[in-house]
């Protein structure tokens, strides 16, 4: 596959294999650029990339910030709190606002599911999801399926182990759709009341505990336990969760012997994990940050080319 299908990236969801190994290669050139002593290119020059999140964010919002930057584009910034958004300006609105401004792409974070496809036919600049509620954030994924790719040489055959907080988590539906499209086995786990009902409807297998879940793993990924959007408390106790739930030494030898271990961040140290597996010689944590901004570059690349084509 040459290039994208769609003039936005919404979620992992309805992209095809195909597309998902283009932004992976794509990845890898930008990887090579990003090494060299002046990482600035010209691909996107004279393009304007606005970065509008609706939720706190480190790692995704730098990412694309400098991944616009090294590729040459015009980018600037706005949040809900400095913006009108917080005199009530809907997101229609919001959105068609920075449309008309000649914006090219417009990756938002919104905590509302569903709030990129709701715009996505409504302007013309590109929408990239850098995260909605509970749905999807595609480019995690896809930065976690090349630091896969990249340890282990290819996705296809892994068994691919993911413990935490299912229910919430946008990251873990866009990497079951992303490494089972790529030929991985996914095995998630979590307490009975972070996993949701709908899971049994995804490819990926639920599995009782963590320990049966990294039985003979390539890779072991913990997710955040997201406490800002629990409604209820949903496990009696931090240490009955990481009885249960959290990756330790114990967990790591079920695992193959040469089994990596991830997490999207930010961790909550001592919850998903303690912080000598996050800093393990076997974990890839900071290489997954690291290729963020390769992953992101890529996307805008790929996107500006589909622009281009219409
Ligand atoms: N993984 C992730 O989305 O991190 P941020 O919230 O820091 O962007």
């Amino acid at each position: 596959m040459k290039h994208l299908q769609s003039k936005d990236l919404l979620g992992i969801k309805h992209l095809a294999s195909g597309e998902i190994e283009l932004i992976l290669e794509t990845a890898a050139t930008m990887k090579h650029i990003l090494s060299a002593p002046t990482k600035k290119t010209a691909h996107l020059q004279g393009k304007s990339i606005i970065c509008f999140f609706l939720e706190n964010s480190t790692r995704t919002r730098l990412s694309f910030e400098l991944a616009a930057k090294y590729l040459g584009a015009t980018s600037s910034n706005i949040s809900g709190s400095g913006s009108s958004v917080a005199k009530g300006e809907n997101l229609y609105d919001t959105a068609k606002t920075i449309d008309m401004m000649g914006t090219d792409m417009l990756i938002m974070r919104h905590p509302q599911s569903g709030a990129h496809e709701f715009i996505a036919d409504k302007v013309s600049a590109s929408i990239i999801n850098a995260g909605d509620g509970m749905h999807e954030h595609p480019t995690q994924a896809l930065l976690d399926a090349f630091t896969m790719k990249e340890e282990k040489g290819q996705i296809e055959g892994l068994k691919v182990a993911i413990a935490g907080d299912i229910l919430h988590s946008r990251v873990v539906r866009s990497n079951i759709w992303t490494l089972t499209k790529l030929g991985a086995e996914v095995r998630v786990t979590g307490p009975a009341t972070m996993l949701p009902r709908l899971i049994e409807q995804t490819p990926a297998i639920v599995c009782h505990d963590v320990k049966e879940a990294c039985y003979e793993a390539d890779v072991i990924m913990g997710l955040r336990v997201q406490l800002e959007r629990q409604q209820a408390a949903l496990f009696p106790s931090i240490r009955e969760y990481a009885r249960f739930f959290a990756i330790d030494e114990a967990v790591l030898k079920l695992a193959k012997p040469d089994a990596i271990i991830m997490h999207p961040g930010p961790c909550n140290h001592g919850v998903e994990m303690p912080t000598y597996i996050h800093e393990h010689e076997r974990s890839v944590i900071h290489d997954q940050v690291m290729n963020g901004v390769a992953v992101r570059m890529a996307v805008l690349y790929l996107l500006n080319a589909r622009r281009n084509l219409q």
